[in-house]
């Protein structure tokens, strides 16, 4: 069986500008990360690649062994009208700041009359406050907040949260057309460590426990609440990263937990055929996690190049992110189960 080799071919221009993504070629793809217009290119299947790029930019090839399918992710039923034409019941993971609270202001203003936010988070004082800012403009959309801790793995409080918060609310399931499950909550964890230093088992069973035990056990109640017999369609979107698929020094946790759910959500698009699933990375995006970025990464190479992000203006609002995101569920023609960068619309 051939490897699944990810080659990394630094450059002597180390520190990109800008994030430029991959192409999907058959069992292939080609990315090129640095700046300057977009750059992409078609390669044969099992050919070595030369290139004819400038220095700055950086080239990843991510191979996988000729007929392995596991990269091609199945389409799922295409649904024609676009995610915001349906009444539908959108759950936001994470919506308290940064670009959970971007997306749940963005959706709700695209959202059909008569659809419901939930917007999940620990912070009730700041959902309200994004509670607030919703109301102020879409009196149509009803908005629940609660109070929600992804890092607490009670399995019983993930298997009720929806029948409580529909039960506390008054909502009936029968109201909606759609669900439509974001995945956005979300922790960098430790990156002022290297791989070696990595030996608190508390502080990683916290980071994994968060960012993915708890984020499986949410999409599990999900699934199981908004089932397949009452919701024809169904749309679940992972918030994912660069770091997904290229690897950083000192972001092993955050790297790890996010190819985790992407590969998570990937068997889930095998599995669940009717369900439109899309990982959307994002983008460097001005946050309190992008803060962490610039302020606490050990690596000083790293380091520098999230400063140079910041410097060179290349740091994306959360709003401009979440536009394209936006624009991708409206068009609605992505591949269920796809890895879909902010750089690649
Ligand atoms: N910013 C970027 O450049 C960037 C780039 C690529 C991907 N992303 C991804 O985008 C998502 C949002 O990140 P962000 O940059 O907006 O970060 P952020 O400003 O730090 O926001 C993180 C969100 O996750 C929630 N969260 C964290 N721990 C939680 C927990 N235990 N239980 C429930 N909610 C929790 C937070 O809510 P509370 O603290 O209120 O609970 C907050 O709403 C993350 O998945 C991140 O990996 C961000």
């Amino acid at each position: 069986m051939e490897m699944c080799p990810l080659q990394y071919y630094p450059t002597t221009r180390t520190i990109p500008t800008q994030h430029r993504p991959r192409e999907r070629v058959g069992h292939r793809e080609v990315c090129y990360y640095g700046g300057g217009s977009r750059s992409t290119r078609r390669e044969p299947p099992g050919h070595s690649v030369e290139t004819d790029k400038p220095e700055r930019y950086q080239k990843i090839d991510l191979q996988v062994k000729v007929g392995d399918n596991f990269d091609q992710p199945r389409p799922s039923k295409k649904c024609t009208m676009g995610v915001f034409e349906k009444k539908s019941c959108f759950v936001i993971a994470g919506a308290s700041r940064g670009l959970g609270r971007s997306m749940a202001i963005s959706f709700a203003k695209k959202a059909r009359r008569e659809s419901v936010m939930i917007l999940l988070s620990r912070d009730m004082k700041a959902l309200k406050e994004v509670e607030t800012e919703i109301k102020s403009s879409c009196q149509d959309v009803k908005v629940v907040v609660s109070e929600f801790d992804q890092g607490d793995l009670d399995e019983k409080k993930f298997s009720n949260i929806f029948e409580n918060i529909f039960k506390e609310n008054n909502l009936s399931i029968d109201n909606f057309e759609q669900a439509v499950i974001v995945h956005n909550a979300g922790t960098l964890g430790d990156n002022s460590k290297y791989v070696k230093d990595l030996v608190n088992v508390s502080e990683l069973n916290t980071h994994f426990g968060v960012n993915v035990t708890g984020n499986i056990l949410l999409n599990s109640a999900c699934l199981n609440f908004f089932t397949q017999e009452k919701f024809a369609h169904r749309y679940v979107i992972n918030i994912s990263s660069l770091t997904a698929v290229k690897a950083f020094k000192s972001f092993s946790l955050y790297c790890t937990v996010k190819a985790a759910r992407d590969m998570f959500y990937k068997v889930m698009t095998e599995e669940e055929p009717t369900i439109r699933v899309l990982s959307y990375a994002p983008g460097p995006c001005e946050t309190d996690m992008q803060i962490k970025c610039r302020e606490n990464t050990s690596d000083p190479e790293v380091k520098q190049m999230f400063e140079s992000l910041y410097k060179e203006g290349n740091v994306l609002e959360c709003d401009a992110s979440i536009k394209k995101l936006v624009q991708i569920l409206e068009t609605d023609t992505f591949v269920s189960g796809a890895h879909i960068d902010y750089y690649d619309v």
